[in-house]
């Protein structure tokens, strides 16, 4: 079948190559005799002639055969009869769904103003005392009073009574305190228990937003214990996939911010809360910072709302100058001194003389040399300073000390150090990234003279919740605990033993480049107020130390914050979310932020979510934006999961989903990263797809744990269990979230009806492309077919990441892929691709043009195409796009069900996705030979 639409395909790739020589010479240099910038001028030419060359050259021809096409056209042309031409009955769907859908998301927004928004709160009496009777009672227990026993020592509790009184005289108060100071746990349970004391306790409801979902837990567990409770009783938590909730009234609820937000859409005026306390301002989330936006308006329409916002003491003053100068408080430290050494002091310590930049091993690349260079003479005239005040040995290592890597076998040493000399205490280290805490775990495990004698918990984010909770015990007399994390134990985690802190000093950051429109992620010099976050973690129950392993230089040199995300991130889904709470338009309401994003960031975030269909160009939401507002997923991959719903693939497709929006379950143990590369390309098989072999992994595990294999299966694969279990809940979380927005009828993902096409690879290919278009590369390919690069729309070269399953791939039989992360790093990298074929771009790509043979979407993807069948496919678009409109504008619904004829042409477009073939035209022999394009002539000189 392969070769049988060959043809069709009329691609021009292979058989004029001989022909036209140009481009095909394989560039030995340039001409004798030229000199300097003409050199540049030759490549320059050379590049620009062979890209000519391949924009003519290089064109597929779609292929659909003679007899689908007749079929297509037949189907089309009773459609129209059918349906008349006009768009009309289309717009009226829309704008009837577009009501609909709007109404039933709010149901309290009509009938509510300002002045009736207190009514969820009416007092009652019996709820009132019942209240009271039981916090009597609670406090009589032994229990209550040992917690309350601590609770007393802590500064926040002196300052209870101002606390409460200025909460309750001002409408927004800043409280801010250095870290254990008693925000968190005690600020909500004063006024919780202020009304519930003064007999009021049913008008009381204390929402407190955690950044994080595991601060919210354990939070909210301490909070519940120190009441003498579990979780569900006064304090609960909530947060996705995981809800402990506590009673309606006179109660604390800890949720992450993402929680409250999704709230605001069913009650946009929080009227479920009469205290708001934005916990953790300072960190500036994109979350948090949104939603003080969304208070800083709902002040007016709600008087009788409290909002209080806490924070680290650094930069409480942007927040009560945000509120029109509102009161602020500050708590008092916990006022243990914690001794700082910087790594000057730290190389004298453990007399480690290791990292040098110079070094054959140092694994500088040649490109960043010149940096590395500059650094270490920048930090020259501070080495020279120490002299005499440190061993020449020190001295040595420092004037070759390289920053640029993150020296774990320094961070090994230390502990080692720590561990032989110091007394006892828990060690919290701070890393950037997963890859170093598992690296420094291997480690350190493999540490003969830790054995026995330690308890090494590595701490991330993407850790299962029930793991981590092991870190806030403390262990058996005469271990010590090292706890291995991200800048996550910087605040809302207070593991309470810690003595000791190793700061290695860098952080990982997403950036987003609005000028070249490119995710970054690099590992950055920490913030001074990270590392001064950092160094209070070890002063919490005694005097302690941080070992900070940068010089004090370097600290000198750190900028005062970390840039707020809103600044560094892209803004779709914060856009759908203005968009849906309908709070006017992105940039008026964004203007209002502490920090506003530029217009430039705002402007890209905007043409992306037209692009996806999910804007119309006046901004407003269409159908599918709507539900994609809804989904808690970004929104490609919410319309990954909504198109999968209609061409009934549910299953396969929502693993891929979860995956992209949490993380795939391979854990890669050090020096096995080769073998995970197998295991990986084991699973995709020959789908060519690091998407599906995410989906064939999760369908196998499932296979085996149906056999009672699940473990040997992940520890077989190198996959983790905890990652696989979460994925499974937020599978049937998206399953649940479909059938809310009637998409689906049955939240069993296993339904036949829901998984028609879930063997037919071509749809999930297209299905892939529907969902995350215009994110599609295209790629060059020798004559072996084997990928040597891509391209972009916006990048002339972007490379496929090493950890794809395609990265030595051959054999390839379509030129095109979609992909989902595009980040610079040291190179611009596609991390996850999957083939895409001609049809399905025509489908569901942007914008469309046809000119003489050939069609081009959104001007850059181009194909060979002849007048008749461009003049089908343009029919065939403009069909198909009415179908999906249908169906999304009102899913479920009487109004969004497909006509006979409708469901004659979907299924023909299956057919035809499934036979298409396409070839890869080849590139110009010399074209992939030679490396040296216009720019690279620049980088080698
Ligand atoms: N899960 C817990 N287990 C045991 N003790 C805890 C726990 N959480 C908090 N504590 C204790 O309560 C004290 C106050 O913690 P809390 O989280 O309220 O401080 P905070 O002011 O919010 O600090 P931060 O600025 O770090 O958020 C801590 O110093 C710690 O001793
Ligand atoms: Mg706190």
């Amino acid at each position: 079948r392969r070769g049988g639409g060959r043809g069709w395909g009329r691609g021009s790739g292979g058989g004029e190559r001989g022909g036209r020589g140009r481009g095909g010479r394989r560039g030995p240099g340039p001409p004798p005799g030229l000199r300097g910038k003409e050199i540049g001028l030759y490549f320059a030419r050379r590049n620009r002639e062979r890209r000519e060359w391949a924009d003519t050259h290089q064109k597929v021809a779609i292929s659909i055969d003679p007899r689908s096409q007749q079929a297509l056209q037949r189907i089309i042309s009773k459609i129209r009869s059918e349906e008349g031409w006009s768009h009309e009955r289309l717009d009226s769907i829309n704008a009837v769904a577009m009501d609909y859908l709007s109404s039933t998301a709010r149901p309290t927004s009509s009938n509510l103003s300002g002045a009736g928004s207190t009514q969820r709160f009416l007092r009652n009496a019996s709820v009132d005392e019942n209240l009271y009777q039981g916090l009597e009672e609670k406090t009589q227990s032994e229990e209550y009073q040992r917690m309350l026993e601590f609770r007393k020592q802590l500064p926040a509790y002196t300052m209870r009574q101002q606390i409460v009184e200025l909460v309750e005289g001002n409408q927004v108060v800043v409280i801010s305190g250095e870290t254990g100071s008693g925000k968190t746990t005690q600020v909500p349970q004063f006024i919780l228990d202020s009304y519930i004391e003064s007999g009021k306790g049913s008008i009381c409801k204390v929402i407190c937003t955690q950044p994080r979902r595991i601060s919210a837990i354990s939070v909210a567990e301490r909070v519940a214990a120190e009441r003498g409770e579990r979780c569900g009783q006064s304090a609960g938590y909530h947060i996705r996939l995981e809800c402990r909730a506590p009673r309606d009234r006179g109660s604390i609820l800890f949720c992450t911010t993402g929680i409250l937000l999704q709230q605001l859409q069913s009650d946009p005026y929080i009227l479920s809360a009469s205290h708001v306390i934005l916990d953790e301002v300072h960190e500036r989330d994109l979350q948090t910072d949104f939603l003080t936006v969304i208070l800083k308006d709902l002040l007016a329409v709600r008087p009788d709302l409290h909002v209080i916002l806490m924070s680290a003491t650094i930069n409480a003053d942007l927040f009560t100058s945000y509120f029109g100068n509102c009161p602020r408080l500050e708590i008092p430290g916990i006022a243990f001194p914690v001794e700082v050494h910087y790594l000057e002091d730290v190389l004298e310590q453990t007399r480690y003389q290791g990292n040098s930049a110079f070094h054959k091993g140092s694994g500088v690349r040649r490109k960043d040399r010149r940096d590395v260079m500059n650094m270490v003479g920048d930090s020259l005239p501070f080495v020279r300073s120490l002299e005499g005040k440190y061993s020449s040995m020190t001295l040595d290592v420092l004037a070759e000390w390289n920053e640029l890597r993150i020296d774990l076998d320094l961070v090994h040493a230390l502990i080692a150090h720590i561990c032989a000399t110091k007394p006892e205490g828990a060690i919290l280290v701070f890393l950037p990234g997963w890859e170093q805490i598992s690296e420094l775990n291997k480690r350190l495990t493999s540490n003969p003279s830790l054995k026995g004698s330690s308890l090494i918990i590595p701490l991330h984010s993407m850790m299962p919740t029930v793991n981590q909770r092991q870190v806030f015990n403390r262990p058996p007399p005469g271990i010590r605990k090292i706890v291995l994390a991200t800048n996550i134990a910087e605040t809302s985690i207070t593991i309470n033993d810690v003595v000791y802190v190793i700061d290695c000093g860098k952080i990982k950051m997403s950036n987003f480049d609005v000028e070249s429109n490119l995710a970054t992620l690099d590992a950055e010099w920490v913030s001074k107020a990270n590392a001064q976050q950092r160094k209070g973690r070890a002063g919490r129950v005694q005097p302690g130390v941080c070992y900070r392993l940068y010089t004090s230089w370097r600290d000198s040199q750190l900028d005062p914050y970390q840039l707020p995300e809103m600044l560094r991130t892209r803004l779709e889904a914060l856009i759908l979310k203005i968009k849906i709470l309908k709070l006017g338009s992105a940039e008026a309401f964004l203007q209002k932020a502490i920090n506003p994003p530029s217009p430039e960031a705002l402007h890209l975030s905007l043409q992306f979510l037209i692009s996806l269909k999910a804007l119309n160009e006046d901004e407003t939401l269409t159908p599918l934006g709507y539900h994609l507002a809804k989904l808690p997923l970004e929104p490609q991959t919410g319309k990954m999961i909504i198109m999968a719903s209609i061409f009934s693939c549910l299953d396969p497709i929502l693993t891929v989903a979860a995956s992209l929006s949490f993380k795939d379950a391979f854990m890669v143990p050090l020096g096995k990263e080769r073998l995970v590369d197998e295991v990986k390309r084991k699973f995709a098989g020959d789908t060519k797809s690091d998407h599906m072999m995410l989906a064939n992994v999760f369908a196998e595990w499932e296979d085996a744990v149906g056999m009672h294999q699940g473990n040997e299966f992940c520890y077989e694969n190198f996959l983790s269990r905890s990652t696989l279990n979460m994925l499974a809940n937020m599978r049937q979380q998206f399953a649940q979230y479909l059938e809310d927005l009637n998409f689906i009828d049955t939240q069993n993902i296993k339904a036949q009806k829901l998984n028609r096409n879930s063997d037919n690879r071509r749809v999930l290919q297209a299905v892939i492309c529907a969902g995350l278009y215009p994110n599609v590369a295209k790629g060059q390919f020798t004559r072996s077919t084997r990928l040597v690069r891509c391209s972009t729309k916006t990048d002339r070269r972007a490379e496929l990441h090493p950890k794809s399953v395609n990265v030595f791939g051959s054999n390839f039989d379509t030129q095109w892929f979609a992909y989902y992360t595009k980040i610079r790093s040291t190179k611009t990298y596609l991390h996850d691709v999957t083939p895409i074929y001609p049809i399905a771009l025509l489908l569901f790509g942007g914008f469309f043009r046809h000119s003489g043979d050939t069609i081009t979407l959104d001007n850059w993807i181009t194909f060979h195409c002849d007048d008749n069948l461009a003049e089908l496919v343009q029919d065939l678009r403009q069909e198909f796009d009415r179908i999906l409109e249908k169906k999304i504008a009102a899913p479920g619904l009487q109004a969004g069900t497909v006509s006979e004829s409708q469901q004659e042409l979907l299924a023909t477009i299956i057919q035809v996705l499934t036979d298409e073939t396409t070839f890869v035209p080849e590139m110009p022999d010399g074209a992939l030979n030679d490396d040296n394009d216009s720019f690279g002539v620049m980088d080698e000189a």
